[in-house]
C-alpha cells in the first residue's frame, strides 16, 4: 500500500481504491439519505465525510452548491478525481469551521467514525444557517453486534486481547443521539432506528472485504500482516450462522436516520 492510497485515521486505514471497489454499497444504501435532505437549486449544502464523493456528486444533480469533506486524505484525492467539478477538502467532523453556514449538513455512514458525537453535531450546528437542517444516517446502538462480538470472541479467547478497548465506533441510542441534539438547540423533526440487514456482496468473501476495510486497522493493529488474514478467518467463521445466508454475508446494520433543524 502507498501512501497516497491509504492513510491512518485513528487506527483505521482508509483504502480509496478498496471502499469505490468491493464497498460501494456505502453510497448506494445513501441515496435514500438524499431524497430525505430534498436537496434545492442554489442550496449550499455540506457533505459530511463525504467519502469517495459519490454521493456528493448525487447531491450536486440538484443544482446545490455542494462541499465534500473527509478527514481522509486518499478519499479526498479520489473524489477530486472522479469528480474534478466538485469542492472537496480535508476536515475533521468533530472540529471543523467553515467560512459562511450553510443551509444543510448532510452525512451517510460517516458520524459512528466520531467517538465525540457531542464535538461533532456541535460544529454542525456552527456550521449551519438559522432554520438549516441537519440530515444524517449512522449506525444506532446494536450496529454490527454480531460482526463486533465475533472479533471480541475471537481476540479475547485465542489471543488474550480485550476487544472493547479497540472498538472505535460510537454507535448512540435514538434517545441519548436525540437528547445530545436538543441540548445544544435542535429540534428533531424526524428521527428513526430501524434494523437494516446489507447484503456485502462478493459471495463467500463478503465479510472478509468489510473487515479488511473497517474492522482490521483498528482492531488488528498489533498483528504482524500475515496473522491478520488468519484472524480475519476465524471471526468469519464464528459469524457465519448468523450472518451467511443463500451464498451472500448480511451484515447486521443497524441504522439512525435524524433530520434537525437549528432553531432560528
Ligand atoms: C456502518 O456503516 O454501519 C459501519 C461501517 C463501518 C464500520 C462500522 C459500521
Amino acid at each position: 500500500m502507498t501512501g497516497e492510497e491509504a492513510e491512518m485515521s485513528g487506527k483505521q486505514i482508509w483504502q480509496a481504491g478498496l471502499y469505490d471497489e468491493k464497498l460501494g454499497y456505502v453510497a448506494e444504501y445513501g441515496k435514500g439519505v438524499v431524497e430525505l435532505l430534498s436537496p434545492k437549486p442554489g442550496e449550499r449544502i455540506l457533505d459530511l465525510g463525504c467519502g469517495t464523493g459519490d454521493l456528493t456528486q448525487e447531491i450536486s444533480k440538484s443544482g446545490a452548491e455542494v462541499l465534500g469533506m473527509d478527514l481522509a486524505e486518499p478519499m479526498i484525492h479520489q473524489a477530486r478525481n472522479k469528480y474534478p467539478h466538485l469542492n472537496f477538502r480535508v476536515g475533521n467532523a468533530e472540529h471543523f469551521e467553515l467560512e459562511s453556514p450553510v443551509d444543510a449538513v448532510f452525512s451517510n455512514a460517516a458520524l459512528h467514525w466520531m467517538k465525540d458525537g457531542r464535538s461533532a453535531a456541535s460544529s454542525v450546528w456552527n456550521a449551519l444557517k438559522p432554520g438549516g437542517r441537519f440530515v444524517a444516517e449512522f449506525g444506532g446502538k446494536g450496529n454490527v453486534a454480531a460482526i463486533v462480538q465475533s472479533l471480541g470472541t475471537i481476540l479475547e479467547q485465542d489471543y488474550g486481547i480485550d476487544a472493547g478497548s479497540l472498538n472505535p465506533w460510537y454507535f448512540p441510542s435514538l434517545g441519548e443521539y436525540s437528547v445530545l441534539l436538543e441540548e445544544l438547540g435542535f429540534r428533531i423533526a424526524y428521527a428513526a432506528h430501524f434494523d437494516r440487514p446489507t447484503k456485502l456482496g462478493a459471495g463467500e468473501d463478503g465479510l472478509i472485504h468489510w473487515l479488511n476495510g473497517f474492522a482490521a486497522g483498528p482492531f488488528l493493529a498489533g498483528f504482524e500482516e500475515a496473522e491478520k488474514g488468519h484472524v480475519l478467518q476465524k471471526v468469519a467463521k464464528l459469524a457465519k450462522t448468523e450472518l451467511f445466508r443463500d451464498g451472500e454475508w448480511y451484515a447486521d446494520y443497524v441504522r439512525l436516520r435524524i433530520v434537525a433543524v437549528k432553531q432560528q
